[in-house]
């Protein structure tokens, strides 16, 4: 059966000029006790709020998510996102009034129960990765490196070695946000080139590490979906001249369960935990990117840590060298309790399947794409596999349009840098084969399409090609009366 695909569309207004007659209406106050506590600059004759009836409301924000595309949709192969498809039951535990209700600065003795998630999950965490301790503060991938590269820096003060060692090395197959991270901390960025497999260039990394190395910064599986296979190699380069391997959990996918950072050989590592862990990749709420470290790097994590006596779940603070906090609070605690309920409800063995499927899934698609489409670099994926159209005369960006044009949500494009007209994608564990077949079927039909043609796409959707250009350099963020 073919589906034929059109986005709903509304010519929807702003919600502050839809004219409700039913609007729900305050009781007037008219006690002078509760009218004399409210302190007098806070009183106010108008408040400009938008004021619309129940049923107006809620048709307004459906028809405004009907003009919407989202992991409840159907699949999301954003490459390097991990877009799977987020749980209820996580949602639902998450939504208890249990979490909602209570304040970070309640008295622990009232909060055992949230402590003892933020507990259980560093313990969770610390197994699955192999560290042997972990943080739950930063929000965000981006800020768990930045964090981690706060301790690279401390460590190294500590050793009075900060003034020589300057440089944090990079592989060109990273993700933007770290070299970003890097250079926030205060560092040099050395990059070096992958070879001819997409893998770390080891003789350009035995090159370029010297006595002014701090740290070698890389995710594994890279960026390119390929698993690399020196990198015990690598973390002896690097500890030999006692420098240290930062990890990039963002593709923690490919390998839960199977190995992880500890046994590679790193020394730190963040996760994602609203990419793999529940909660989508830009879900529209709080990310969170806990960072774990080996024994020798513990003592400058942020305070306070999570422990337990025995009996009580408490805040610790004893951390000597600590960098200090990096989040208000104890991070994004309700996409940390997501994180738990999926942890919890796979367990070991289900967390090695999850990542075994997502494998599996981005090979089918490698293998059925690359009858039309150029796949770089080793035949063999992990979690994600990027295509290039160079080869068939299309471009990336017009193969994209024509893809949402049907319905499907379309795969990173122009990502990693290293690969000409890139898709990057990613179809994660929880995707049916009806699903994959269908994504892979548009591509192969775009690649048929006239170019001409593809450059009128997409059709279907509430707008129309929209100026990328224009989107994201004229940014105007805050609405304003016309
Ligand atoms: C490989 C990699 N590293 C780091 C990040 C940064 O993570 P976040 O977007 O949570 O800041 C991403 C995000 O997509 C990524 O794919």
């Amino acid at each position: 059966m073919k589906m034929v695909y059109h986005q709903a569309t509304y010519d929807e207004p702003l919600i502050r000029d839809i004219k409700s007659r039913h609007t729900y209406k305050l009781p007037e106050v008219n006690d002078p006790e509760i009218i004399s506590a409210i302190p007098a600059d806070l009183v106010r004759e108008n408040l400009n709020l938008p004021e619309a009836a129940e049923f107006d409301v809620v048709r307004h924000f459906t028809r405004l998510s009907q003009m919407n595309y989202g992991v409840d949709l159907g699949m999301y192969p954003l490459g390097s996102c991990t877009m799977k498809y987020n749980p209820k039951y996580a949602d639902k535990i998450a939504a208890m009034p249990a979490f909602t209700e209570i304040h970070p600065l309640q008295n622990n003795k009232t909060v055992q129960g949230a402590l003892k998630v933020m507990y259980d999950l560093q313990e969770y965490l610390k197994k699955i990765s192999d560290m042997d301790a972990v943080t739950l503060q930063p929000l965000a991938g981006a800020h768990g490196e930045y964090t981690g590269i706060l301790i690279i820096r401390k460590y190294f003060e500590v050793r009075n070695e900060l003034s020589v060692r300057r440089e944090i090395i990079i592989p060109d197959s990273a993700h933007g946000t770290n070299p970003a991270s890097a250079a926030m901390g205060g560092f040099d960025v050395v990059e070096i080139p992958s070879n001819a497999n997409g893998t770390v260039d080891i003789e350009a990394l035995r090159a370029t590490v010297s006595g002014k190395t701090a740290a070698f910064m890389i995710t594994n599986p890279n960026t390119l979906g390929i698993f690399e296979d020196q990198i015990g190699e690598i973390a002896d380069i690097l500890h030999s001249s006692g420098a240290l391997l930062y990890y990039d959990g963002a593709n923690f996918n490919a390998i839960m369960g199977i190995t992880s950072p500890g046994l590679m050989g790193f020394d730190i590592v963040h996760f994602n935990l609203h990419k793999t862990f529940a909660t989508p990749h830009g879900g529209g709420g709080p990310g969170s990117g806990p960072v774990g470290v080996r024994k020798h790097l513990a003592d400058f994590l942020p305070v306070p840590m999570v422990g337990f006596n025995g009996t009580e779940y408490y805040f610790d603070y004893s951390l000597k060298n600590s960098i200090g906090k990096v989040a208000s609070y104890y991070g994004a605690f309700i996409t940390a309790l997501r994180a738990w309920s999926y942890i919890r409800y796979h367990g070991k063995a289900g967390l090695r399947e999850a990542t075994e499927r997502s494998v599996l899934h981005a090979n089918y698609l490698s293998k059925r794409l690359s009858s039309r489409y150029e796949v770089p670099y080793k035949k063999l994926k992990k979690h994600e596999v990027v295509i290039s159209s160079e080869n068939t005369g299309r471009r990336a960006l017009d193969l994209a349009k024509a893809l949402i044009d049907e319905g499907i949500h379309a795969p990173t494009v122009y990502f990693p840098l290293i690969v000409h007209e890139a898709m990057m994608i990613e179809p994660t564990e929880t995707v049916s084969k009806m699903d994959l077949d269908r994504f892979a079927d548009a591509l192969l039909q775009a690649a048929e399409l006239e170019p001409e043609k593809l450059k009128e796409m997409p059709k279907n959707l509430a707008v129309g090609r929209l100026d990328e250009v224009k989107a994201a350099r004229d940014l105007r963020v805050c609405w304003q009366q016309s």
